[in-house]
């Protein structure tokens, strides 16, 4: 292959995602290098509030990770050995890891084919004497009807710990993602809406899990005149504040971010509207999408996986949905309701579509008509 070759390939790659990060970033980043301060502190307070504002939440509070966002509010909400807590039988592992980590049972129920979200007619079918929580999760920028998860929740009090990681921004109807539930979790990794290279944010309206989530998660300690006194077990789960300004900046773009991964998507929609091997996501029509993921639907059966590694071949990186949590060695203990089918399903045959901001329509042109002329030659 010549050098031309190598570069034209390269060029030419499409990335499944771009973090949208620049100068506003870096020239924060600098003032908290310059401060000297770099533990968390000012920013991250800074990031919490505008985050709050953001969601419509009473509380935000920053963490290293979604995944440290929901262990901690596993914790606060003292879950344990001998419980069971609900979640989607597809979604990302941690989902269901958190509770686990404490001894908890994970009882695994399937998923709308459409929405990819939580069904909560299988919900209801998982309910013991055990039961203390739904962990739903609002999957690729959809967000959760949280009504009907509400009803249950009320009838059998139990919590409600969203998993928001994909859905920063979404909103069902008035309501924003975030304050919706007892408790939700936002990740800030690079492949989501916004980003701080690695970090999380946890939301709530409740005064006392606020406090006792900001206790936790700096060494379970509380300053009483002056003075640190360690009230609860803790951790450390402090966001530095040189990540913590990459989030003020993100949040101040956060609008057109979105609108752009719309843009992409409706270009998406109308590509796909009648092909026949690739079928564009269904959308509740209450719903602001953020496009996290856009993962349509392989309409062949057993050849998902071929086709990302061929259109990794020619420069365009594709991926899959997530995962079925049931199929993973990890999970073969914990309780399935049902046979799981639609999470199955979904986690054969979705394929997430390059959704970089840089992307152009011919671009998002070429993505499609290169998976359907592979999926036509399978
Ligand atoms: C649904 C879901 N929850 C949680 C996480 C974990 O987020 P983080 O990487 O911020 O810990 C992910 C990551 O992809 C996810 O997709």
């Amino acid at each position: 292959m010549t050098l031309d070759r190598i570069v034209i390939h390269v060029e030419r790659q499409i990335k499944l995602i771009e973090p949208v990060v620049g100068d506003e970033e870096l020239s924060l980043i600098r003032e908290v290098l310059e401060s000297g301060y770099m533990t968390e502190g000012p920013k991250a307070r800074e990031f919490e509030k505008s985050f709050a504002e953001l969601v419509g939440a009473k509380h935000a509070i920053v963490t290293t990770s979604c995944s440290t966002a929901l262990q901690l509010s596993v914790d606060i909400l003292g879950v344990g050995p001998g419980d069971e807590v609900i979640v989607p039988d597809f979604t990302y592992p941690v989902t269901a890891d958190v509770a686990r980590l404490r001894g908890a049972r994970a009882v695994l129920v399937d998923v709308d084919e459409s929405t990819y979200n939580i069904d909560p007619d299988e919900v209801r079918k998982g309910i013991t004497d055990k039961t203390v929580g739904i962990v739903p999760v609002s999957l690729f920028g959809h967000p959760l009807d949280m009504a009907p998860l509400r009803e249950i929740a009320q009838e059998h009090d139990l919590f409600i710990l969203e998993d928001a990681a994909c859905s920063t921004g979404a909103r069902f109807n008035d309501e924003k993602t975030g304050s919706m539930a007892d408790l939700t979790c936002f990740s800030f990794h690079p492949r989501k809406v916004i980003t701080t290279g690695e970090g999380g944010m946890l939301t709530t309206d409740d005064d006392e899990l606020a406090e006792k989530a900001r206790e936790m998660k700096r060494f379970g300690m509380r300053m009483v005149d002056g003075r640190s006194l360690f009230m609860t077990v803790g951790t450390n789960y402090k966001l530095s504040d040189v990540l913590a300004a990459i989030g003020v900046k993100q949040l101040e773009k956060i609008d057109r971010i979105i609108e752009r991964r719309r843009e992409l998507a409706a270009v998406y929609d109308s590509l796909l509207t009648d092909v026949v091997l690739l079928k564009k996501p269904a959308v509740d029509n209450r719903v602001y999408h953020t496009y996290q993921t856009y993962a349509a639907f392989v309409i062949k059966d057993g050849v998902r996986d071929r086709l990302i590694k061929d259109m990794g071949e020619k420069g365009i990186e594709t991926q899959i949905g997530t995962y079925s949590l049931h199929i993973q060695p990890s999970f073969s203990d914990e309780t399935r309701i049902g046979d799981l089918v639609h999470s199955t399903k979904l986690f054969e045959n979705l394929l997430a579509l390059p959704m970089s901001q840089s992307m152009t329509e011919d671009d998002q042109e070429m993505v499609v008509r290169e998976a359907i002329g592979l999926l036509e030659s399978y």
